[in-house]
Formats: structure tokens, C-alpha cells, sequence
């Protein structure tokens, strides 16, 4: 599947292309709109922590097994509970999870694009992804815009694992000296944002909560220690697309995307 020379975007999967906000309506009619929430918050973060500290202790398991255990973290700590069957009707959910609204007309534009190759790029195990993939109803319209699902099951490390990105950027045929760099990680999640700049990677990411003067805006500082935040800060799929268009064809070609990193990086302070 290799990209040759095009530019690749490899789009993170959940919290990026597909909410797992909406799973918060599943879990509403057990613990109605106010509990939820909360119970979908705490899911996702434990979700995330369980995959760093496996990273960590150098274990890995797959990302449905991490779904399934701190979804159980999560109601434990809430003191809730559910049924095995309700927990496998979440579980399921999964596999229809919606997008967000500026997802469609992202995509849609990238589908006219002959000089980028899209892929999505996710924890996800084989399975889960393909399944989000193709069952999300409003995802799966667009699955043919994706060259390839790519994800972690053959590294058996999550992100922000290096080796992680390094697998992407071999399976999309950009592994040699200066490859990374063609490669940009569209993504919602900044922890993902930072592993992919450290290893060189391009990088647009998605503040939906609130743009460049709302209630968003980067405040992840763990860049300053690393190699630097995104490279560029946008509100959707949409508009990254839009902004790695310029960066990669405008006037000056690609060394567009050079410069646009540096003014970013001096946006937000060192690193
Ligand atoms: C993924 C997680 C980070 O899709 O949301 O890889």
C-alpha cells in the first residue's frame, strides 16, 4: 500500500473521525443524561491510561479487552453497575458510533484529491476498526476514500509508542530518511499530536471545543519536552484538510509545511 511520493494523511480514529461521545446516549437510558456523561468521560480516560500503562510495563493487550475492562473501571468507580448483556450492547455500540459534523465534507473533498492518500490509524484492534469503519452509518459511505485501515494489533504497543508511528509510516511506504515528514497525522487527541511530532511526523489537530479563542485551544505542555505541539491548530477534518492542502501544494511546495511548523512552534512557546 505504498504512497510513493504523495502526501499521506493518517486520520486517528476515535475521538477524531467517530465521537465516543455518543455512546453517552446508550449509557442514558441505564443512568440517565447527568451520569452518563460522566460514565463516558471516566470510560475514555481509563481507556487511555490503560493503554499508556501497558506501554509502560511493557504488556500488551488488545483494545477491545482495554475497552471492555475500563468501561468496568469506570462504573466501579461510580459505584454503578451493568449486566454482562448491557455490557456487550456497549460494547457493540462501537461498531455504530457516529461521526462529527465537519467529518463528511473533509472527506468528501479528500475523495478529489488524487495527490493525497488517506488512511486511518488507529489502537484499535483489526476487528474493532474495520467494524467501526464499515458499520458506522454515517462513516461508512465514505470507508472508500480510505487506502487502508492501519493499526497497532501487529506492533503490539499503543501510541504514543514510537514504534507505533514507525509502523505507519512503513506500511504507507515512508520509512526512508525524510518520509515522516510527508506523513500528517490528523488527529482530536493531543497525547497523539505530541508522539506523532516526536518522530517527525506532521501534525493538524482538531480542537472542536472551542478554535483558536473559545474555550479550547492547546494547553497540553508535555510538547515543550518533546519535539514541539501540532504543526497546525484546526476546528475539523474539514478545515485540516484545507490547511495541509496549502501547506503541501501552495507556493513553495513543501517547504511550506517547514515553515508553517516553525511559526507554529513559536505561536506556543518553546519546544
Ligand atoms: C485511536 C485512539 C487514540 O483511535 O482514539 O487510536
Amino acid at each position: 500500500m505504498s504512497s510513493g511520493n504523495k502526501t499521506v494523511i493518517a486520520f486517528d480514529l476515535y475521538g477524531t473521525l467517530l465521537s465516543t461521545e455518543s455512546i453517552a446516549k446508550e449509557l442514558a437510558t441505564h443512568f440517565g443524561d447527568e451520569k452518563a456523561q460522566s460514565v463516558a468521560g471516566l470510560w475514555r480516560r481509563f481507556q487511555l491510561e490503560y493503554t499508556w500503562r501497558m506501554n509502560s510495563m511493557g504488556i500488551y493487550k488488545p483494545f477491545s479487552d482495554i475497552t471492555n475492562t475500563s468501561l468496568r473501571h469506570a462504573l466501579d468507580e461510580l459505584s454503578l453497575s451493568l449486566s454482562d448483556p448491557d455490557i456487550s450492547a456497549l460494547m457493540k455500540a462501537y461498531d455504530s458510533l457516529g461521526t462529527f459534523p465537519d467529518v463528511a465534507p473533509g472527506l468528501k473533498a479528500l475523495a478529489s484529491d488524487p495527490s493525497i492518500d488517506a488512511y486511518v490509524f488507529s489502537n484499535g484492534t483489526d476487528a474493532m476498526v474495520s467494524s467501526s469503519v464499515n458499520q458506522s452509518p454515517s462513516l461508512s459511505t465514505h470507508a472508500s476514500v480510505f487506502k487502508a485501515l492501519v493499526t497497532v494489533e501487529e506492533v503490539k504497543a499503543y501510541k504514543p509508542h514510537p514504534n507505533v508511528y514507525t509502523h505507519l509510516a512503513e506500511k504507507v511506504g515512508k520509512s526512508k530518511a525524510g518520509g515522516m515528514g510527508d506523513i500528517w497525522l490528523v488527529s482530536g487527541n493531543p497525547f497523539d499530536i505530541v508522539g506523532a511530532r516526536a518522530v517527525g511526523m506532521q501534525a493538524a489537530w482538531i480542537d472542536r471545543a472551542g478554535g483558536h479563542h473559545g474555550e479550547g485551544g492547546w494547553t497540553d505542555k508535555l510538547g515543550e519536552l518533546a519535539s514541539g505541539g501540532p504543526t497546525v491548530i484546526v476546528k475539523g477534518v474539514d478545515e485540516a484538510l484545507n490547511e495541509i492542502q496549502k501547506r503541501t501544494k501552495g507556493e513553495g511546495g513543501k517547504s511550506r509545511a517547514g515553515a508553517g511548523l516553525n511559526n507554529e512552534a513559536a505561536a506556543m512557546g518553546p519546544g
